[in-house]
């Protein structure tokens, strides 16, 4: 007996041996990477092993915007400003040429982060669709088959479906008036451009889905776990976080399993023979290759994309609108231009044609504008296939170059005055800027829905505008909650009153 605790507490010395080796040999590269790469300017570590995690962690327990971080370091620091994770480094890139230079070629793809995406949790969630696609091929053969959907053509002929859409929000909210009660705006706003995506993208009604919400939550709730899963890497091993991962697990199963189910509705219509309309599920189905050479990869990717457009086409164009209305609550002013422009360019018509959109000159700087400040989607990352000077600092292969349009959107050398609201300074006749304000990325991975998007956003403002005033309720805030997009943190809630017209 006493050989064998003897022999057991030699080997649990050897085991705790060969981990401090271990630790130690850890350390030693930390110490290396350090070494290798101190020389690119950045702020100080909190920590000599977690770099600068602690920061991040900080920011996601007190619900901080850590882009505003970001915009903090570049500005101290520099336009390539260093960031260390334990034993990776990343760079921040706010100079004009590198972003460009990076964004705008096909040479730079996507980094690892994306691939952490692919699954939430341990459940297949983005997979490899149309966002998280690394490989050039294999995002490119995607691309092309979506694009039709996307074209001019094609989204004129939406016209009639968003104009549909949008009056049922806006039969929603002369309840809301007539009853003089309040409404959160940014729950409407999901809840019209939910019905957009599902009627415009996959030709289903929602009208029937007795609690909308469900879906709404399933989404931001991915969103929520996308966001914990990148920033903490140690969120999945705390016991106390198990309730809110399965929460997730189940809201991506969820999603999933609706687009099976809408995906096998469609292709059973069009083994049918059925005239299907050419819309994004179309598209989708037309990736995965024909019937029957079709493998489960190929099925799973139908579903990748289909919760890509779920996710990338709803919440996004939501939390655009319900910042906008929540800025124009607090700018009279620059309401009143754009109720002067609606009125000449749509009267009292309700259906606003693709001409008229192209009219509402003022009410697109003021949703450019809105992102400025507000890019709900706030930044994107990419990788160096090769060493890469930038802004006069080398950066090695296989470093990841994080770009913030948050931050650069904000910053003093590239706005003047940069907090001021001002639509104008997206007047057609102003100076662009020069690859400082990309809330759509660029380059060939840039969004594919924006003109998507904001043709159903200029639709819905433009709506708002012509019929209704709104004040924003007591108690309401201008803070954002950073949950991977950028939403108003408190709702938007506001009383809606019909325009008085007579004024
Ligand atoms: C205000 C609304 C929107 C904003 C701010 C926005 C922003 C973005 C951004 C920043 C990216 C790049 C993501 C990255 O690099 O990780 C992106 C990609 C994408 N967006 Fe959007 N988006 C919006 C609406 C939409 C809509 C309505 C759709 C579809 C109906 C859509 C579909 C996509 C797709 C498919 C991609 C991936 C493109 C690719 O890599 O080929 N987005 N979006």
């Amino acid at each position: 007996m006493g050989i064998f605790y003897g022999i057991l507490s030699w080997t649990a010395l050897f085991l705790l041996f060969m981990v401090l080796i271990a630790f130690l040999g850890f350390c030693l590269y930390i110490k290396y990477i350090h070494m290798a790469y101190d020389y690119i300017p950045g702020p100080p570590r909190d920590n000599f092993l977690l770099g600068h995690v602690p920061t991040f962690l900080k920011a996601l327990k007190n619900d901080d915007v850590i882009h505003d971080k970001f915009k903090e370091w570049c500005e101290t620091h520099g336009s390539v400003c260093r960031i260390n994770f334990l034993h990776h480094v990343i760079v921040l890139v706010t100079c004009p040429e590198g972003i460009k230079e990076i964004l705008m070629s096909p040479k730079y793809p996507k980094d690892d982060a994306y691939k952490k995406i692919g699954n939430l949790f341990g459940v297949r969630f983005l997979g490899n669709g149309l966002i998280t696609a690394q490989d050039h091929e294999q995002w490119y053969k995607q691309r092309r088959i979506m694009d039709p959907a996307f074209s001019s053509l094609y989204l004129r002929g939406l016209m009639d479906a968003f104009n549909e859409r949008a009056e049922k929000l806006m039969l929603k909210l002369t309840d809301v008036a007539d009853n003089q009660t309040e409404a959160s705006m940014l729950k409407l706003m999901n809840f019209v451009t939910l019905d957009v995506i599902a009627k415009v993208a996959f030709g289903v009604d929602l009208d029937h889905m007795k609690d909308k919400s469900v879906f709404t939550k399933a989404i931001a709730l991915t969103l929520k776990g996308m966001i914990y899963q990148i920033r903490d890497i140690f969120f999945k091993f705390h016991p106390k976080n198990q309730p809110f991962i399965k929460e997730v697990n189940e809201a991506c199963r969820m999603l999933r399993a609706t687009g099976a189910q809408w995906i096998n509705e469609r292709k059973a219509a069009m083994r049918n023979g059925e005239d299907v309309p050419k819309d994004i599920l179309t598209q989708i189905i037309r990736t995965a290759g024909k019937e029957g050479s079709m493998t489960s990869e190929d099925e799973e990717l139908m579903l990748d994309n289909f919760v890509t457009f779920f996710i990338a086409g709803q919440e996004t164009t939501a939390n655009q609108l319900a910042f906008c209305i929540l800025e124009l609550t607090r700018h009279p002013e620059i309401l009143e231009k754009a109720k002067i422009e609606v009125d000449d360019v749509i009267g009292m018509k309700q259906m606003i044609s693709y001409e008229d959109l192209g009219k509402l000159i003022y009410v697109s700087q003021l949703l450019k504008e809105t992102l400025r400040i507000y890019p709900t989607a706030p930044g994107t990352t990419r990788m160096l296939p090769e060493d890469t000077i930038i802004d006069g600092i080398n950066l090695p292969k296989g470093f990841v170059c994080f770009f913030s349009s948050y931050a650069t959107g904000r910053m003093e050398k590239f706005f003047k005055d940069p907090m001021t609201f001002d639509p104008d300074r997206f007047h057609p006749d102003a100076p662009k800027p020069y690859y400082c304000y990309f809330p759509f990325a660029l380059g060939p991975r840039a969004c594919l829905g924006q003109n998507f998007a904001q043709m159903e956003a200029k639709l819905i403002m433009a709506k708002l505008i012509q019929r209704f005033d709104f004040t924003l309720s007591p108690g309401q805030s201008f803070d954002i909650l950073d949950n991977g997009t950028l939403r108003p943190k408190s709702g938007v809630v506001c009383s809606v009153r019909h325009r008085n017209h007579n004024n």
